[in-house]
């Protein structure tokens, strides 16, 4: 089951530089930054309000969010959304008809489990799933 919006996740070319206008200007709370080696991202978790926003700056030319800045530009990467059974969820989805690119859910920052869906599924956007850590 879909229980609520758990990120969005924002593409950028500079971490510290975004952090700068999503913090400093913007006034959303910085909570923390962590490089994330499996996806080759390092993330700041921000908060606006309850909303968690993710900004993602690649750390090698391999990485999904610098192919995704090559290909687009820099912006709204992905919109992910908390389940409580990843596994669980893959396989609703799947039979729903929805391109899921996982067949089983892959590790996460913070031990959480996460999946994503093929925009193409999404209207044009890149959804992931992610199971918080028990
Ligand atoms: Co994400």
């Amino acid at each position: 089951m879909i229980q609520s919006l758990h990120h969005i996740g924002i593409a950028v070319e500079n971490l510290d530089d975004a952090v700068r206008i999503y913090r400093d200007q913007l006034g959303l709370r910085l909570d923390s930054i962590e490089e994330v080696p499996t996806e080759r991202v390092r993330v700041a978790v921000l908060f606006a309000g309850e909303t968690r926003i993710e900004l993602l700056e690649p750390t090698g030319d391999d990485s999904p969010i610098a192919k995704a800045i090559a290909k687009r530009g820099p912006g709204v990467h992905h919109v992910a959304f908390q389940v409580d059974d990843a596994q669980g969820e893959i396989t609703r989805l799947d039979a729903a008809g929805l391109r899921v690119l996982d067949e089983e859910p892959r590790p996460g920052a913070h031990n959480t489990k996460c999946a994503f869906i093929h925009p193409k599924s999404l209207g044009g956007v890149l959804g992931e799933l992610v199971e918080p850590a028990r």
